[in-house]
Parts: structure tokens; C-alpha cells; sequence
């Protein structure tokens, strides 16, 4: 159930400038630099649009990969005003894009909404962290495995290639607010969402499933107890080098 290589995913959210690139250059250094110790890590930074396309072409190495935070259910172009498709951003150089995130979903997306945009990205051969995870009233009300089931089976159709998709059990509660699941609660729900994709879809292994939620670098050393837990989609602590680089160290210490 546990996977040798681990996810560290940062999501900017809408923060960054072009400024911003000395801070995936940090980033990037420390990666090769770290790979000397034989730690199989994979990198992504899903940052705003408008820095894609500056980002992706200045990096080096294949260490550290530049995704996007979301994209239109319309696959290529349109009359969507303020929208961008997964061509576009396949074209700007992204390689994954997040989709199905509390914030988008609050804002409108539903499982279908997020369906059709899984199988967008898809098609433009990107990789996908879709986002799942139950907010607070569903979880006082012990709903938390029947919400998470509904979003995997609302937008993920049997068809899709599960190899290019990431899962991400972000609790709603626990985004941006410092709060986390209770270590035993959260390996039972890492080990529900293995389970249940790995008997609804046709595939030979278990899934890569992400923990996301207000995860930093004093708080990362719980969780590596949790041996499911294949990698972490990290938001607000993304956005600075060090507490990125610093949760990578604290991880393995
Ligand atoms: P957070 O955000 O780490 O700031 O809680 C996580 C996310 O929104 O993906």
C-alpha cells in the first residue's frame, strides 16, 4: 500500500511574480543537492497561470516539475472569458494541474463540473491531483468515507488512465486553519481510499493518495509515521523556499 517515491506538491494559490523564480531556483538546488542521499522524492509546484510558461522554461532539471492549479471543462478554446483550457496550459508548460480543490468546488465545481475537466486534462496528457475530502459538518455528522466516495465515483469515470491521476485526501476543515486529522483517524482514511479505488477501478496497484491540509515543517514529522501516506500537497508553506525546503528535510529526520 505504501509507495517508495514521495509526493512534495506545492499549491502557490494565487501568489507570485516573476520574482518568484529565485524561489524555484532555491527549490531546485536543494532537489539535486538532496538527491545525493538516494531519497526518491518527486517535486511539483502548481503555480498561477501567468507563471508557467517563465518558470518551465527556466528550470534545469527534470527534478522539479511545474503544474497549474485548475482549468476550464472545455478542452482546447472558446468564448469562456478569464478561462484557460488544458491545451493552454499544456502549451505554457505545465505537466499537472489540481483539480476538484475545496476552493474551486466552493466556488461552483461539482463532481461533474470536475469530471469534465479531469477528462480535459487528460486528453492533453497532463497529470492530475484531484483534490477530495469532507468538510467539517460532514465529518461531525461521521460522513467523511461517504463524501469522499461520492467525489471519487462523481468525476472519476472507469475509462480514465488512473496512472496519470494523483489523489489528494485534503479534510476541508483542515485547509489553512492549522488544523490536522488525528494521526489513527487519518491512516484509517488513507487506508478507505486506497482500498476503495483499488476495488472500483482496474488497476494492478495501489493509488498515489496525498495528504494536504495546513502542513508544515514543525507538523510534517507526524506524519511520516503514517506509512500510506504517499507525499504531501503543501499550500501556504509552499510559497516560501525555506519552509518548503525544511519540510522535506523535516520529513526524513
Ligand atoms: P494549506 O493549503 O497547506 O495552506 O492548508 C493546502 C491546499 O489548499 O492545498
Amino acid at each position: 500500500m505504501t509507495n517508495k517515491l514521495k509526493y512534495f506538491i506545492g499549491n502557490w494559490k494565487m501568489f507570485g511574480s516573476f520574482a518568484s523564480l529565485r524561489i524555484i531556483y532555491r527549490i531546485e538546488r536543494f532537489c539535486i543537492r538532496f538527491k545525493r542521499y538516494g531519497k526518491k522524492n518527486k517535486i511539483i509546484l502548481c503555480v498561477p497561470n501567468t507563471l508557467i510558461s517563465l518558470f518551465s522554461s527556466k528550470l534545469k532539471s527534470q527534478i522539479v516539475s511545474i503544474g497549474a492549479q485548475n482549468c476550464h471543462q472545455h478542452q482546447s478554446y472558446g468564448p469562456f472569458t478569464g478561462s484557460v483550457s488544458a491545451t493552454m496550459l499544456k502549451n505554457a508548460g505545465a505537466k499537472y494541474v489540481i483539480l476538484g480543490h475545496s476552493d474551486n468546488r466552493s466556488e461552483g465545481d461539482t463532481n461533474l463540473i470536475i469530471k469534465k475537466k479531469i477528462k480535459s486534462a487528460l486528453n492533453q496528457k497532463l497529470h492530475i491531483i484531484f483534490c477530495i475530502g469532507e468538510n467539517l459538518k460532514d465529518k461531525n455528522l461521521g460522513k467523511t468515507f461517504s463524501v469522499i466516495r461520492s467525489q471519487i465515483k462523481g468525476s472519476i469515470d472507469k475509462k480514465y488512465n488512473l496512472n496519470k491521476i494523483i489523489f489528494a485526501y485534503e479534510p476541508v476543515w483542515s485547509i489553512g486553519t492549522g488544523k490536522v486529522p488525528k494521526t489513527k483517524e487519518l491512516k484509517k482514511t488513507f487506508i478507505f481510499i486506497k482500498r476503495e479505488i483499488k476495488k472500483n477501478y482496474k488497476i494492478e496497484r495501489f493509488p498515489i493518495v496525498l495528504y494536504g491540509g495546513s502542513v508544515n515543517d514543525s507538523n510534517i514529522k507526524i506524519f511520516s509515521s503514517i506509512v500510506e501516506i504517499d507525499g504531501f500537497l503543501i499550500g501556504g508553506a509552499s510559497q516560501s523556499s525555506k519552509k518548503f525546503i525544511d519540510i522535506i528535510k523535516n520529513y526524513y529526520k
